[in-house]
């Protein structure tokens, strides 16, 4: 999938400042949303690009193999044991990449690029930017140095199949709750090694809006997305620490800023701009006593 995916352009006029990339969901095509844009009110708007690709044509386990546009393969929609096909979520987000380079050479720069998406394609247009989790991972990583330790931060989601911790002596899991879930590719990471995080100084850090909440119900929703995490890998954290996470209202692709605008408003949260709601200082504490625990061990 290196060329560039096909589908259908529009312009609202001509040499586009803008460009809106459109990604469809599970079965349909580019056409699905085209219908949209003349109820958009963008008369007076800038000149506007529409990308709308086509995803690539491929096998759908869970629809029993039937072939049909999706952007990756959902392998089991069993509950507590969700798998998706996360090398198909790579390549389905690079093809994404190649299209904003291709709007960058004509003219349109990042900034100006917005990328939308239903279903699956909400899924890759999410997948296709850094989350808030690589940002505390990266805060995670300058604390753990500034205390003497050498860290390897690893994005799981790109790493090789063959990737191992022999070589580690202790690792930090990071990862986001979406819809009171871990990510699959976290889930298949954490099975994968859960014989070595269970055997080694380990710990994992939750990213999550509810760690802002001190409520039963924001608490007992953690401790059991942490239990099911912990069934659906077979390994059950030492230590957690939930950090609140952000909200980012400017990245999130169409109909997922319409739910997350829901959530924040459960939650008496903002519902326009993006708030970082991570304590840095408590995060740094944490990676200090964590490289404490470490140096204790060796
Ligand atoms: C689609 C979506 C679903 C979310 N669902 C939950 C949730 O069920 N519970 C929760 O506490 N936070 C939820 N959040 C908040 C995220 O955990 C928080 O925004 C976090 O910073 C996301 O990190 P990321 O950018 O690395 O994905 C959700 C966020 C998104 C975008």
């Amino acid at each position: 999938m290196d060329a560039l995916l096909d589908g259908i352009e529009l312009q609202t006029g001509d040499t586009p400042r803008f460009a809106v990339i459109w990604m469809h969901g599970l079965g349909a095509d580019g056409s699905d949303f085209v219908p949209v844009v003349p109820h958009l009110g963008l008369d007076d708007a800038p000149s506007i690009r529409f990308v709308f690709p086509n995803a690539p044509q491929i096998p759908v386990s869970c629809n029993g193999g039937y072939v049909m546009p999706a952007w990756y393969d959902i392998i089991s929609l069993a509950p507590n044991a969700r798998e998706v096909d996360a090398a198909g979520v790579r390549r389905s987000r690079e093809a994404i990449r190649r299209l904003i380079e291709r709007e960058n050479q004509r003219g349109v720069p990042c900034e100006r690029i917005f990328l939308a998406g239903f279903s699956q394609g909400g899924a890759i247009a999410y997948a296709t930017k850094e989350g808030h989790t690589a940002k505390i991972a990266a805060r995670l990583s300058l604390a753990l140095r500034a205390a003497g330790i050498e860290v390897d931060p690893i994005d799981v989601s790109t790493a090789a199949p063959d990737f191992n911790l022999d070589s580690y002596d202790a690792t930090l899991v990071c990862a986001p709750i979406h819809q009171e879930e871990y990510p699959p590719h976290m889930i298949g990471f954490a099975r994968r090694h859960a014989e070595w995080l269970s055997a080694h100084p380990s710990a994992f850090v939750s990213v999550s809006l509810s760690a802002l909440g001190e409520d039963d119900e924001d608490v007992e929703g953690l401790a059991q997305c942490v239990s099911e995490f912990a069934i659906a890998t077979g390994w059950k954290p030492a230590r957690v620490e939930h950090v609140a996470g952000a909200l980012v209202f400017s990245q999130y692709p169409f109909f997922m800023r319409q739910v997350m605008k829901i959530i924040a408003r459960q939650h008496g949260l903002p519902t326009t701009g993006d708030t970082d709601f991570t304590d840095y200082t408590r995060l740094e504490a944490f990676a200090r006593d964590f490289a404490t625990s470490i140096e204790a061990r060796a």
